[in-house]
């Protein structure tokens, strides 16, 4: 079976044939930083506070003057970023309002929704098959109870999340609580995300969809919050950046054009035990980081540019070697919440297991097999097929283990992601994590002919999934399962035990 990509690209020809010539594109750094709104919620109780978000289609501003049809959380790509408390739980209705079918490829476009960070039930984590049809619902309830950290929320569909992402269903969830807020780093306008993706399109406008051969998605404009190459003018003081790759499959290497160094304070899971001083972090898709850059060592009038060397297989254009430019002014700033601390968060639960505690060590191999990408040798659609029995591992509740992760034999790169739990990076090839990946982790870069050990615990039962945050893999088809059991029986609630709801709304929010 092709995939709706597949069909396209081998009825297009030259797949680049439409496309908006470079000379249409902006030029880096012509266009202002913007962060994307922050979403609201429609009611508030003591227990919880509660949003609605429809997903639409949405025409978007990406290159100036040209509008470019998409899907949209709430009309925004990215969505309405979430700012949430530790300890206060939400719910969010997830209203899907899409056409039956995509306009360009043809596929049913359900769509399932994913909190990426979040330890929700499995009826609320966007489960690939658990979909919601359009003129359905359904309302998802997040605990919000781990430390603080930056998650993301994006379109989980099974077979079309790396269209539905692409195309705009994906956005930025920020949880705080008090002991970070205590540590005094950047807060307010001094904290901001950037939030990369990268796009092709069209002549007209509309987005353009090219494989490069199977293996990805790439666009030759790099957006931070939606907007191309965008430049973003900073006081001479500390900022921290919550860098999130939103990219369907390009990987990033980043740096800054000056050359000097920055503090990695956060990782997938929230704050590193201390933070790291780093030139450059090699970023996969799914993956988050978070900066602390100090723009007070520079003149104002200077620029520095957050640059790309591309790690390979990566489809390379033009412009891709940029990100976005700082713009050093002479403001005057607010001095208070300036500072680093050199203890950030030593007591996060996964930075304490200890290697010698896991009870099992399992392999796990990215390998393609018969055309398909797959975790094991199995794919999504032998889940769906085992009418969602099958499993690639079943830990105890409690217990601490160690997976191996390999893509040993294959030329290619997997971002590896784990639902539900946070890890830590146990070794790369033998040798020690690389320093900015020494904090709490969900996703990890595997990069070719790698193979990397992670140490996680799992601590409450259900089922969940993982799989490669090459959402053009993870569609076609490296995406498996894993239960957390308790005694070796299934205790957990079930994916598929909150399903979606028709149109009208049957009850107010
Ligand atoms: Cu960010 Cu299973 O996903
Ligand atoms: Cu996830
Ligand atoms: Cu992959």
């Amino acid at each position: 079976m092709l995939w709706p990509t597949q069909r396209l690209a081998r009825a297009a020809g030259d797949p680049f044939r439409n496309r908006l010539p470079q000379s249409r594109l902006p030029r880096p750094f012509t266009v202002p930083y913007r962060q994307p709104p922050v979403a609201l919620p429609v009611r508030s109780t003591a227990d919880a506070d509660y949003f609605r978000i429809t997903m639409a289609p949405a025409l978007v501003e990406i290159v100036p003057g040209l509008q470019t049809p998409m899907y949209a959380y709430n009309g925004t790509v990215p969505g309405p970023t979430f700012a949430s408390t530790r300890g206060k739980p939400i719910v969010v209705r997830f209203v899907n309002t899409l056409p039956a079918k995509d306009e360009a490829l043809g596929y049913d476009q359900w769509t399932s929704v994913h909190l990426h960070g979040s330890p929700s039930l499995p009826q609320f984590d966007g489960y690939a098959s658990d979909i919601t049809l359009p003129g359905q619902y359904k309302d998802y309830h997040y605990p919000n109870t781990p430390t603080a950290r930056t998650l993301w929320y994006h379109d989980h569909g099974a077979h079309h999340t790396a269209e539905n992402v692409y195309q705009g269903l994906f956005g930025m969830h920020k949880l705080r609580d008090p002991a970070e807020d205590a540590l005094g780093l950047p807060t307010g306008e001094f904290d901001l995300p950037i939030v990369i993706s990268d796009i092709m399109l069209q002549a007209d406008g509309k987005v353009l969809f090219t494989l490069a051969e199977d293996n990805g998605m790439y666009g030759d404009i790099i957006c931070v919050n939606g907007r191309p190459w965008p430049a973003l003018k900073v006081k001479r003081r500390k900022y921290r950046f919550r860098v999130l790759n939103g990219s369907v499959s390009r990987s990033y290497n980043l740096s800054l054009s000056s050359g000097d160094s920055f503090q990695m304070i956060a990782t997938d899971g929230g704050l590193m035990p201390s933070p790291q001083t780093v030139k450059s972090f090699r970023h996969s898709m799914g993956e988050r980081y978070e900066i602390v850059v100090d723009f007070a060592r520079y003149d104002p009038g200077k620029r520095i540019v957050l640059q790309n060397d591309s790690p390979k297989n990566n489809q390379k254009f033009p412009n891709i070697d940029v990100v976005m430019a700082f713009d050093v002014v002479d403001d005057a700033f607010d001095p208070s919440n300036n500072d680093v601390p050199s203890k950030l968060n030593p007591d996060h639960e996964t930075m304490l297991l200890n290697e010698s505690d896991a009870v099992k060590t399992r392999q796990v191999e990215l390998i393609r097999t018969k055309g398909q990408w797959t975790v094991n040798r199995v794919t999504w659609q032998q889940i769906i097929d085992s009418n969602f029995k099958l499993t690639l591992a079943r830990p105890e509740v409690g217990a601490t283990e160690i997976w191996e992760v390999s893509t040993q034999g294959g030329g290619w790169f997997h971002p590896f992601h784990i639902h539900f739990v946070d890890f830590l990076v146990l070794s790369r090839n033998g040798q020690p994590a690389f320093a900015f990946e020494r904090g709490p982790k969900d996703v990890m870069y595997v990069g070719e002919n790698e193979k990397v050990r992670l140490l996680t615990r799992f601590d409450a039962p259900g089922k969940y999934m993982l799989h490669c945050h090459n959402a053009v893999h993870e569609d076609h088809d490296m995406m498996t399962q894993y239960e957390i059991v308790k005694n070796g029986v299934s205790v957990g609630n079930d994916p598929f035990s909150a399903r979606a709801i028709d149109l009208p709304e049957a009850t107010p929010l």
